[in-house]
């Protein structure tokens, strides 16, 4: 039975995505070497100094036009409360804590999924990867003990036919990364799940948004998820446990995971995978989903205003290159797939070459792929595509970690 509906979902859902642009992008292919390579406006700061003083009108600029309001900060986040979970789960290799995290006086809690490699010797600090996630803590850490979300969101309970097509279109780690194999290279896991906090929806999130919203430039869920992770930021350096703090995520939580670091100068990397349009990937001229398809398709990701360009995308006065500059000199990873170009590969790496002039002002190369199929993980920007499509695969994390190895250890 459990066959039939399985099977019965999978054709109804191929049916619905035939009819839609996403799946007409899954039948081109990125090209393995860029076609253009002007990203504009070109990054001009001749020294570190200038660009310094440039980055805040650039920070501005992403906030106008595409991301809204980076909300206020009163103070860091308070940590309300510390649950140990779990000690030597997942094979022996973690231990688990849950922390309830107060992100302002007027905002609910949340709670993040905190896992420690259970080797870790007495005073070491790990480097931790703050995961921001699809699917509710309690599923990403199937662990008993784990808080259930407070609202009742998008749902991967269990082993019912959502979670098997979940995995069987988007991957094995689109739910839960490997935590044994993360655990045994060393590093600590935040996990959290952000439509706890500002839903993935344009009706349910509008209230929240405008609570963090500082004028009518409304903040955009992005925004907000990435001002999220720097609260998660604040009780991480309160704690001392850790040491470097890399952002990761994939798709809409690599666009927010980019403007998490690029705002927050704490964060000391990020890996964000197939991160697309208002992520990695360039706005002006760009294949896969336009300007006008996200903002009709996601209209609370964003800003309002980021819409006015829809039917004009080279208008917009600032690209997705700037926003990789702001992380500047810190290590990108930037993951794609030939068969992603929804997520428009041939863009992102566009962006990383217009993003390494402000590498080069602190002595760092940036990008030095020539081809988008290069990998060099050692890159201060490494780009990263495998064959396939959109999601997280099996071959995905060992890459990811092979960057972390390369940069944090
Ligand atoms: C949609 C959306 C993308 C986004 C993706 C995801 O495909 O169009 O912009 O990155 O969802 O988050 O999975």
């Amino acid at each position: 039975m459990k066959r039939f509906w399985l099977g019965f979902i999978i054709v109804i859902f191929i049916g619905l995505m035939s009819a839609c642009a996403g799946t007409r992008a899954i039948m081109q292919t990125a090209p393995s070497a860029p076609k253009k390579a002007t990203a504009l406006p070109a990054i001009t700061a001749q020294t570190a100094g200038q660009w310094e003083n440039q980055k805040p009108d650039i920070a501005a600029q992403l906030q106008t036009h595409i991301y809204g309001d980076m909300p206020a900060v009163e103070g860091a986040a308070r940590v309300e409360a510390i649950h140990p979970v779990a000690q030597a789960a997942f094979n022996n290799s973690a231990n688990i804590s849950e922390w309830t995290i107060t992100p302002r006086g007027d905002i609910d809690p949340f709670t993040v999924v905190m896992l420690m490699p259970a080797d870790i010797l007495p005073g070491e600090t790990p480097p931790i990867i703050l995961t921001q996630n699809f699917c509710p803590n309690h599923n990403v850490i199937p662990v008993d003990g784990i808080s259930k979300p407070k609202r009742a969101g998008f749902s991967c309970e269990g082993n019912g036919p959502m979670s098997d097509v979940f995995g069987y279109f988007f991957g094995r780690y689109i739910m839960t990364p490997p935590v044994e194999m993360i655990m045994n290279r060393g590093y600590a896991l935040a996990v959290v799940y952000p439509p706890d906090f500002v839903p993935d929806d344009a009706v349910a999130a509008a209230p929240i948004l405008s609570t963090l919203s500082q004028s009518d430039n409304r903040t955009g869920a992005i925004m907000a998820w990435a001002w999220q992770a720097s609260r998660i930021m604040d009780a991480i350096e309160e704690s001392g446990e850790f040491g470097d703090v890399i952002a990761y995520g994939h798709s809409r939580y690599g666009k927010s995971a980019l403007v998490a670091a690029a705002y927050d100068p704490r964060i000391d990397g990020v890996i964000a995978h197939q991160s697309g349009t208002g992520g990695a990937s360039l706005s002006r001229s760009k294949p896969g989903e336009t300007v006008k398809l996200v903002t009709e398709g996601y209209p609370h990701w964003f800003t309002p205003k980021y819409a006015d360009y829809a039917d004009d995308q080279s208008a917009l006065p600032v690209d997705q290159h700037q926003l990789l500059a702001l992380i500047a000199p810190r290590p990108i990873m930037l993951g794609n797939a030939k068969r992603d170009v929804w997520s428009d590969p041939e863009g992102a790496f566009r962006a990383a070459m217009g993003a390494s002039p402000a590498y080069a002002l602190y002595g760092s190369e940036g990008l030095t792929a020539i081809k988008l199929t290069e990998f060099k993980p050692e890159d201060d920007i490494a780009f990263w595509m495998r064959p396939g499509t959109h999601g997280v695969v099996e071959e995905d994390w060992p890459a990811f970690l092979d960057f972390l190895d390369a940069h944090f250890k």
